[in-house]
């Protein structure tokens, strides 16, 4: 499973880098305000600082919701980088575009997904990613789990190529439940991944160990 990282915060992406598990970078709109990032050549010129940072996929979403301008705005997107998906919602405008894309060679990411039929759809228009959002799935008292198991079985039925892109993860819980369930990617904060270091018996062992070589080497 692929670990990409949902923000488009520089210094975090830098950090899941440093970590060396970084295998993509997800935005959307909220979190590109969430950075203070406004109108469309500071946006474009932060797209092409996170992809200055890694090579893995970096997706990229359309602001417009009509087949046209999605279009429009998918090829500028395209043209930052090699590795940029262009993340389209899941509306029958973005199916159209998703399939104009996908028979253009451009990679796309499928966003905004909460049902099994959806992530259908998004695989017969050829979608690279589908993004299925399990933590909202879960604030309704759903669940989103539920949801990446039945699309993990549908795509290996229908031998659908569309990467399950687990999406709104928010704990390292819901990492370790996305791997089991079948997500291909999951895409969470930082704080997320970082969360799965975490276990006392190895704080405990670690001091033991430490406090056993002090005292046998004082
Ligand atoms: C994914 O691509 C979305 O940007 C993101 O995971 C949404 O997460 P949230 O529901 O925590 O906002």
């Amino acid at each position: 499973m692929q670990f990409f990282i949902d923000t488009a915060n520089l210094d975090q992406i830098q950090e899941a880098k440093e970590l060396g598990i970084l295998d993509g970078v997800t935005t959307n709109p909220s979190l590109m305000a969430k950075e203070g990032i406004t109108g469309t050549d500071n946006v474009l010129n932060h797209y092409k600082k996170i992809c200055d940072i890694t090579t893995g996929d970096v997706s990229a979403e359309v602001i417009s919701t009509d087949f046209a301008g999605m279009v429009e705005e998918g090829k500028r997107l395209s043209e930052i980088a090699d590795n940029i998906v262009v993340k389209v919602p899941m509306i029958k405008e973005g199916i159209k575009a998703i399939r104009w894309f996908t028979d253009n060679g451009i990679s796309t990411n499928c966003t905004l997904v909460f049902s099994a039929g959806q992530a259908i759809l998004a695989a017969k228009a050829g979608a690279t990613y589908l993004s299925p959002f399990i933590g909202r799935i879960d604030d309704i008292t759903w669940d989103g789990m539920t949801l990446i198991k039945d699309i993990a079985e549908i795509y290996a039925i229908q031998g659908y190529m569309t990467n399950i892109l687990a999406a709104s993860v928010r704990s390292p819980l819901h990492i370790v439940q996305a791997a089991k369930n079948g997500a291909d990617v999951v895409t969470c904060p930082l704080s997320a991944i970082t969360g799965l270091l975490n276990h006392p018996l190895t704080d405990i062992g670690l001091a033991k160990f430490l406090a056993d070589h002090k005292k046998a080497n004082s």
